[in-house]
């Protein structure tokens, strides 16, 4: 039943959190290993691993010891496509702000900040085990779509390009990858560019790579070609996205581009998981999904024409330039 989806996706979220996946990472391993290294009870244990295993996570040997299987490789810290940062961050921090969706949907307020008292990102700002785990896991969420997005948009005419709350850097690092003639600045909040800076800087594109701490609610230095910022407007509502806006273009080049990757909202009852996630922006970031229309009108506001929109696999890029009367 779908009420009950929850217990799966719990016992997952449990997995990733105890590390059984890199515990496992050497071959198979009994539940009593397992539990001392993971500090659980053993009976405890071994029910939550049956049921997994029954769902084709993890799988029991014939001497009662478990191992990984394909699907539970993924919760593993080095697997390319680790989703285990994902699962700690939805347990911690996302999910039991879901809990109070029924408050948010009676008084329109963001469960997350009623909870804690202040926004998603002032609390990772204060929480810096938590932050780790959310650059991570925001790798694992949309990771994947930068080759799309760096392919998608032709950055021939730019020389150098800023992302914008560019995170841990990962969707800058793929772009300068494709584009040997850019140059990056990565920008975001000083506590997460200086967790990014060693990666990247060792990374074979770090000798392209600028850092610029700050917010984006402050003016922006610089004077970049483009600037990027992948699911950025849709964590705040219309004013604070206006002010964004803004600053990127009193920052970029008088003929540069401003660029918005974004899900957009299709109308009506087409489906599109856009739609659920605009009801976790409600919940979890304060925040919300938008149409083509609602982007439109945003990009007015703060001096900006939206002129194509870029289909880029998952993602939609929508491309402003700064208007002559903005
Ligand atoms: C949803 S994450 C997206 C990260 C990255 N763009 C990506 O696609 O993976 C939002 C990012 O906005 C950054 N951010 C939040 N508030 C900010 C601010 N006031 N100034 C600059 N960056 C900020 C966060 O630190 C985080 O990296």
């Amino acid at each position: 039943m779908i009420s009950h989806g929850f217990w799966k996706a719990q016992g997952l979220m449990v997995a990733a959190e105890l590390g059984i996946a890199d515990h496992l990472a050497d071959g198979p391993a009994t539940v009593s290993l397992l539990a001392e290294k993971c500090a659980c009870d053993a009976g405890a244990l071994y029910r939550l691993l049956r049921a997994l295993a029954s769902d084709g996570f993890f799988e029991e040997t014939e001497s009662g010891a478990f191992r990984n299987t394909d699907d539970s490789e993924v919760l593993r810290s080095d697997h390319p496509q680790s989703v285990r940062a994902l699962g700690m961050m939805v347990r911690r921090l996302e999910y039991p702000t879901w809990v109070h969706l029924l408050d948010s949907i009676k008084t329109g307020k963001t469960a997350f900040n009623e909870i804690h008292g202040k926004g998603l990102f002032d609390y990772l700002a204060e929480h810096p085990e938590e932050a780790d785990i959310f650059d991570q896991a925001m790798t694992a969420v949309h990771g994947q779509e930068s080759p799309a997005i760096a392919s998608a948009y032709d950055f021939s005419a730019t020389t150098s390009l800023m992302d914008v709350g560019g995170g841990n850097g990962t969707m800058l690092k793929v772009i300068l990858e494709t584009h040997p003639h850019l140059q990056g600045i990565l920008f975001d909040l000083p506590h997460v560019v200086e967790r990014a800076r060693p990666t990247l800087t060792a990374s074979p594109v770090g000798q392209r790579v600028a850092y610029q701490p700050g917010s984006f609610f402050d003016p922006i230095p610089g004077s970049p070609d483009a600037m990027i910022m992948r699911q950025i407007i849709h964590d705040w509502t219309d004013e604070p996205s206006i002010q964004i806006l803004r600053n990127c273009r009193e920052a970029v080049a008088p003929e540069g581009k401003v660029l918005v990757v974004e899900q957009v909202v299709p109308d009506g009852n087409t489906p599109h998981p856009v739609k659920w996630l605009d009801v976790d922006m409600l919940v979890y970031v304060n925040g919300q999904e938008r149409t083509e229309q609602e982007y439109r009108q945003l990009f007015e506001k703060a001096g900006l024409a939206l002129e194509r929109i870029i289909s880029a696999g998952r993602f939609e890029i929508l491309e402003g330039k700064p208007a002559a009367d903005g």
